[in-house]
């Protein structure tokens, strides 16, 4: 490295995208300057994800494309899901790599850039065994009205398909007292937006003597002077409580919206997946979600062809997504991944299948997306402006319960409405977004 610029692009999920965030902190408060392209800088940094094999593949490709940049004083860092599962094999796969890290290492983040700046060309950040999160005063957020907040890393669980207790350890909470600590300091400085962010937030615990669980904290945090939406994600309904709805129906200020993964409606498959709760077990939390004062938004994830799924089973899934009607959810075709208990599993559902199934799936739920819009239109709701879609000449906006409401304004403050709230009438209805007008 001969100039101290960096470039970092990130894949993956939420955890990952404010991890990039604590990351760049970190960089800059070193003295690293962030360039807009892996070409201006010397040193590059993927931050990947390995969910799938499609997601671990993109960092493979994207280092494949600049090997030959290497060695011209270019420096590559394979950082987050992949690094970790991947460890050392990855300076095999790809001599041009020097930093190999995971997610529980970045507190040593300044230790390792300190062996890069010193010529080493082999460091590594693959403990897993730290009882430690990774906070950092020099969190450097993109958006300056809508923040992330981790709460708890890595997952105890064992779903049998999935790779993240492998990639981002064992559970960890942070004290209540630094999230506290942390919102009030995002409101203090304008924020007033915040999504509570972990693998699974709802086994939060506290680790000091307060001793809060999830719903504490979240009814805490929406207590905050200057909040005026709390999400969460994402939520292991074996975990869910009837406490955190009572908690949303006591404050509007916790959003009116759960994310709470299904992934199948089968009994069988649940039992297979190692998802520890039954599909009557997962509707009683859909039951408290659909009793609450407020209407709440619930969206979910999907697996298809699942190893041993059968017809039968994925009928029990489109049937649970007709009794539940989602406001929205992300399929996902089942891919084998390393070190999970379903990678040596029977009856692997072919390609083909996986993607009939998929579609049928995706089918279905557009169909139940474009009737439930519909019936809002003409309703009037309050939207965060997020920006504005100049070639629309629309605003875009999102409701507390997380839908897109793209809206005109011809009010005297037309160029500043991004960071406020206004009430919006709806007009419009697609399956994936909502258009209106705003009041003022
Ligand atoms: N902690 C979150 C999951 C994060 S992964 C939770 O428990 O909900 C996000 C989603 O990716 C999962 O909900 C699941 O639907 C999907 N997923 C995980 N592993 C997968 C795999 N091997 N193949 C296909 N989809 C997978
Ligand atoms: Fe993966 Fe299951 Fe943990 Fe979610 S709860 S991260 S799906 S192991
Ligand atoms: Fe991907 Fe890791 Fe998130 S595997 S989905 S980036 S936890």
């Amino acid at each position: 490295m001969t100039n101290k610029t960096f470039y970092i692009e990130t894949f993956g999920c939420q955890m990952n995208a404010h991890d990039s965030e604590k990351v760049v902190g970190t960089l800059l408060e070193r003295g690293y300057a962030r360039m807009e392209t892996p070409e201006a800088a010397d040193f590059v940094l993927y931050n990947t994800c390995s969910i799938r094999d499609k997601a671990e593949q993109k960092v493979f490709n994207r280092l494949q494309q600049f090997k030959r940049a290497a060695g011209k004083g270019k420096v590559f860092g394979v950082i987050g899901c992949v690094a970790q599962q991947e460890g050392e094999r990855i300076f095999d796969r790809a001599p041009h790599v020097s930093l190999v890290a995971g997610s529980a290492s970045y507190t040593k983040l300044p230790e390792m850039l300190a062996q890069l700046e010193a010529g080493n060309r082999r460091v590594t950040g693959l403990s897993l065994d730290t009882e430690e999160t990774f906070d950092t005063p020099f969190t450097r957020r993109d958006n300056p009205h809508r923040a992330y907040i981790t709460i708890i890393e890595g997952c105890d669980k064992s779903c049998a398909y999935c790779v993240v207790p492998f990639t981002r350890g064992p559970e960890r909470s942070r004290t209540g007292a630094s999230v506290m600590e942390e919102a009030r300091r995002l409101a203090g400085s304008g924020c007033t937006d915040v999504q509570l962010l972990g693998q699974n937030v709802n086994s939060y615990h506290d680790p000091s003597p307060a001793g809060w669980d999830f719903a504490t904290l979240l009814a805490r945090v929406g207590e905050i002077a200057g909040i005026r939406r709390v999400r969460f994600t994402t939520s292991h309904p074996r975990d869910f409580v009837k406490e955190i709805i009572d908690a949303i129906d006591a404050n509007p200020v916790l959003a009116n919206h759960v994310h709470l993964p299904v992934q199948s409606g089968s009994n069988r498959v649940l039992n297979a997946m190692q998802r520890l709760y039954t599909r009557s077990e997962y509707m009683r939390r859909i039951e408290w979600m659909k009793n609450a004062s407020r209407p709440i938004a619930i969206t979910t994830d999907i697996i298809v062809g699942f190893p041993g799924e059968s017809e039968e089973d994925f009928q029990a899934t489109l049937a649970l997504i007709e009794e539940v009607e989602y406001d929205s959810l992300f399929a996902f075709k089942y891919s084998p991944r390393p070190n999970t208990a379903a990678l040596e599993m029977a009856d692997q559902v072919p390609e083909e299948e996986k993607t009939r199934r998929i579609m049928i799936l995706l089918e279905r739920q557009r169909a139940i997306q474009i009737r439930r819009n519909a019936a809002t239109i003409g309703e009037v709701r309050e939207v965060h402006v997020e920006g504005r879609n100049e070639a629309l000449g629309q605003w875009i906006g999102r409701t507390t319960d997380n839908k897109t409401l793209n809206f005109t304004h011809c009010g005297p403050e037309g160029s500043g409405l991004t960071g406020t709230y206004l009430p919006v009438r709806i007009t419009r209805a697609g399956p994936n977004s909502l258009v209106g007008e705003s009041l003022n």
